[in-house]
């Protein structure tokens, strides 16, 4: 097994950084407050920080509508901002992962300001166009924000895609002087001394609209292959695919280990679960336990020696995971650790999206707390399609993204620490139990696990390595599995629910403890509600 990567022996912290700690008061988080924090991250273990983006944009998408990929956004700081966290979080030994957002640009982009002018302007065909009428769609393909994807612009008498919002066009990618472009874009910024990228939605790159075709089209791995050769491969790099439609085949072609296309995907398999089957994700399901344990025993396996995962259970555009799959009132603190002890044990790189560290939980806001445009857009389409209000926002408490876009949970003061100004989202309620200065000196918080856990994942190399087997796979409480080298044993064992339940796995007679959740130790293997531990056996025999 591999294990010359430094990305499989690292943690990743995500930072949505208007989120994360204003520095100047408006309300806004920026890159100064993110310098700010460098110590409390090392603090933390991390390895690498993935930022969500801070190009230059006006911020219809929160950032994922870029208007200029070589400059910063005035709301995050500016280009020497950028320079000195690079430079700033290297002397605390962190990566910096900037988010390439490269399915679309803003409109406000120099590119597509030429594009619209006229079907001669040379950057016409960095974008992609149909012919058609006034009122007539090309076809009937709907944005994942709502509304048609297709968007009429009567100077050049065409509709142009858009998978996201209207101000955010798709990249033209069969333009070969598109994609040149863009490789030297990421070559300026690998020259800056960036630690890797993360790539928005890059399974939509390749789309064919004729053929209703968004993910997964036929020419996807060739752009891959050729922008790995033209960027990443030149440099010691970690690059990570956002893939909604990666199954693990697919994944082993992305993350092949002879490094032609990415080091990993982010798949959500696992996070889909509990939405009715075919429908959108605002149409909730209960969540399914069983299944939650086949999806990750699949990757799992699919991918040793094959390729890598990335592990995760939150990030900006998801619920927060200890109101999801834990219980976020009176076992708020054992799921939370329970949930992480979980997902550590695995194989893979793991991502921590911030304030997980802290189980930070969801919000239930009125509408007008909300920002999302994905969430604002979904309320008022639903009301106009007659959905009751309560239920509408049922699904929104349950599902929009600003839930885990809440600011950062510093401290007790006002703002919970994050801003001296009006924060651009509400703080969270809870920020006074829930927040950075009551754990960071505490061993048994939250914080204190995590922590721990990254400490453990560089000690031992059977984190990297072991070779994963599912336990008790019909057991409808416990979650239970082993990792396996030539010279040790971790047996994880986690009780996903708030009874005590017998576990039927014997003790493991000569191991130790190395993590638990509950301080008062295990006597026999009765599981506590949301109990979890992770045991190590050596089973080297010393020559
Ligand atoms: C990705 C991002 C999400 C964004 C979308 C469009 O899914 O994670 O936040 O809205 O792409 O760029």
């Amino acid at each position: 097994m591999n294990r010359d990567k430094w990305w499989k022996n690292a943690v990743i912290y995500q930072i949505y950084p208007r989120s994360f700690a204003d520095s100047n008061g408006d309300g806004t988080g920026d890159l100064q407050g993110i310098i700010s924090k460098l110590d409390y991250l090392e603090n933390l273990g991390i390895d690498a920080v993935w930022l969500s983006p801070v190009c230059r944009s006006p911020q219809d998408d929160n950032g994922y509508d870029i208007s200029d990929y070589q400059d910063i956004d005035p709301v995050f700081g500016t280009l020497e901002d950028m320079e000195e966290l690079i430079r700033e979080a290297g002397k605390h030994n962190i990566r910096i992962i900037m988010d390439l957002v490269l399915n679309h640009s803003s409109d406000e982009h120099r590119w597509f300001r030429e594009a619209r002018k006229s079907r001669e302007n040379p950057y016409h065909d960095y974008y992609v166009w149909r012919d058609g009428v006034e009122g007539e769609l090309p076809n009937d393909m709907r944005a994942a924000f709502g509304g048609s994807a297709w968007e009429w612009v009567p100077e050049v008498g065409q509709y142009y895609f858009h998978q996201f919002s209207v101000k955010q066009p798709d990249l033209n990618w069969e333009n070969p002087r598109l994609r040149r472009e863009i490789y030297d874009m990421i070559n300026w910024w690998t020259g800056k001394g960036v630690g890797g990228f993360r790539l928005d939605v890059i399974d939509q790159i390749a789309k064919e609209p004729d053929r209703g075709i968004t993910n997964n089209g036929p020419r996807l791995h060739e752009y891959l292959r050729e922008l790995s050769r033209e960027t990443f491969q030149k440099a010691d790099l970690v690059t990570v695919g956002e893939a909604w439609g990666a199954t693990p085949e697919l994944a082993k072609l992305y993350s092949n280990p002879d490094n032609s296309e990415l080091s990993m995907v982010f798949q959500f398999e696992h996070i889909c679960l509990d939405q009715v089957e075919g429908k959108e994700k605002w149409d909730l399901a209960p969540l399914p336990f069983q299944k939650l344990k086949e999806v990750f025993g699949r990757w799992q396996t699919q991918l040793y020696g094959k390729g890598w995962n990335s592990l995760f259970w939150n990030n900006h555009d998801l619920p927060r995971i200890v109101s999801r799959w834990g219980n976020d009132r009176e076992y708020w603190e054992e799921s939370a650790k329970m949930l992480a002890i979980l997902l550590h044990g695995m194989q893979g790189t793991p991502y921590i999206y911030q304030g997980e560290e802290l189980g930070m939980t969801n919000v239930a806001y009125e509408i007008e707390e909300y920002r999302d445009i994905e969430t604002l857009n979904l309320y008022s389409d639903r009301l106009e399609k007659g959905y009751k209000e309560e239920d509408v926002l049922r699904s929104i408490h349950a599902k929009s993204r600003d839930n885990a876009r809440t600011p950062m949970q510093w401290n007790e003061e006002e703002n919970a620490g994050f801003t001296k100004g009006t924060p651009w989202i509400r703080v969270n309620p809870n920020y006074r139990k829930i927040n950075a200065a009551r754990q960071v000196e505490d061993g048994d918080s939250v914080f204190g696990c995590y922590r721990e856990l990254i400490r453990l994942r560089r000690k031992y190399p059977v984190f990297v390595d072991g070779r994963f087997s599912m336990l008790l796979e019909e057991d409808e409480n416990i979650f239970a599995y082993t990792r396996e080298n030539e010279d040790s044993r971790l047996l994880v064992v986690c009780n996903f629910y708030g009874r005590t339940v017998d576990c039927p796995l014997e003790e493991p007679a000569n191991a130790k403890l190395l993590i638990s959740n509950y301080k008062d130790g295990e006597k026999a293997m009765i599981l506590r509600p949301y109990e979890a531990r992770m045991y190590l056996e050596e089973t080297d025999d010393p020559k």
